[in-house]
């Protein structure tokens, strides 16, 4: 597929559109003409999203709260998801835990688990058939550079964004051929509520990490979408922090988030 994203009576559907990349998402692809359905827990902030697109642009916008953490909740979506002509699926929702896991919130964890990695799995299981059948359609994946490599006190964390990695790049090659595309949207970091959410908001303040913004981290997902590609990886940093945690040998790895990362990450958590 290459030039438009499947539009017309499809609808796009965007998790995590209250906030960051997700609202930029959704921006975006209300400014490309798609009928959007929003999702996220927050209802008052779906709702104001949906008054400026609609009023900017005059298109259809609905807005499902669901708690995307919780199954019983996330069932009602599916099933009508799985009702709806979906065109494009943006599985964007997610947030990080920080600290050592000894210390963590286990119910938080395992939230974190059940948003980042089952619910996308879920969801994109959900779409999958009918656009197939339709032969027609493209998933948008919010995966993350921290996925490339394993990162201490964001373990649980690294390791769902590993597996939403892992599984839109191995989806991709699969849908090779079917009018269906996947791809990965894996960015570095990205100035949004992300680490307000995560506690390590701190870690703003340090530009070494080359903070995006998500207006420009949803742009270059929509484009690289629409022209059929399997990942994208906004900004020359990024690229490098994946292409380091995918070739370097693991102590490498390791010695350079010892030294850089885990230092700021730690007094972004104390702070
Ligand atoms: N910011 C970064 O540095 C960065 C870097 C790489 C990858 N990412 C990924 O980008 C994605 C979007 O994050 P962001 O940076 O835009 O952060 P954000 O501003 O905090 O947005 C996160 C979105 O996820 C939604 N969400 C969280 N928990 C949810 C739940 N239980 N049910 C439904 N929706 C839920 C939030 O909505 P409600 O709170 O209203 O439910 C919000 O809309 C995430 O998958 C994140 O891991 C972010």
């Amino acid at each position: 597929m290459s030039g438009r994203l499947p539009g017309g009576t499809a609808w796009a559907v965007v998790t995590g559109a209250s906030s960051g990349i997700g609202e930029e998402l959704a921006r975006g692809l209300a400014a490309r003409g798609h009928a959007l359905l929003l999702v996220a827990r927050r209802a008052a902030r779906l709702e104001k999203l949906a008054d400026e697109l609609r009023a900017a642009h005059g298109g259809k916008v609905e807005v499902r709260v669901c708690d995307l953490g919780d199954r019983v909740g996330r069932a009602d979506l599916r099933a009508e998801l799985a009702e709806l002509e979906v065109g494009v699926l943006c599985a964007n929702a997610g947030f990080t835990t920080c600290g050592p896991l000894s210390e963590a919130d286990a119910s938080r964890e395992r939230e974190e688990v059940e948003v980042n990695a089952v619910a996308l799995h879920d969801l994109v299981l959900t779409v999958l058939p009918g656009m197939l059948a339709r032969r027609r359609g493209a998933i948008v994946v919010t995966g993350s550079t921290a996925g490339e490599q394993p990162v201490p006190t964001a373990a649980t964390y690294s390791a769902t964004k590993a597996f939403a990695n892992t599984f839109a790049a191995a989806l991709a090659q699969e849908l090779r051929g079917t009018g269906v595309t996947c791809t990965l949207l894996a960015p570095g970091p990205v100035h949004t509520e992300f680490t307000a959410v995560g506690g390590i908001e701190g870690l703003e303040a340090h530009r070494w990490f080359a903070w995006k913004s998500a207006p420009f981290v949803a742009e270059a997902a929509l484009r690289g979408a629409e022209r059929g590609r399997r990942v994208v990886v906004p900004g020359v940093m990024a690229k490098g922090q994946a292409l380091a945690g995918r070739q370097l040998p693991r102590g490498a790895v390791f010695l350079l988030l010892r030294t850089v990362v885990l230092p700021r990450l730690r007094r972004a958590r104390l702070a």
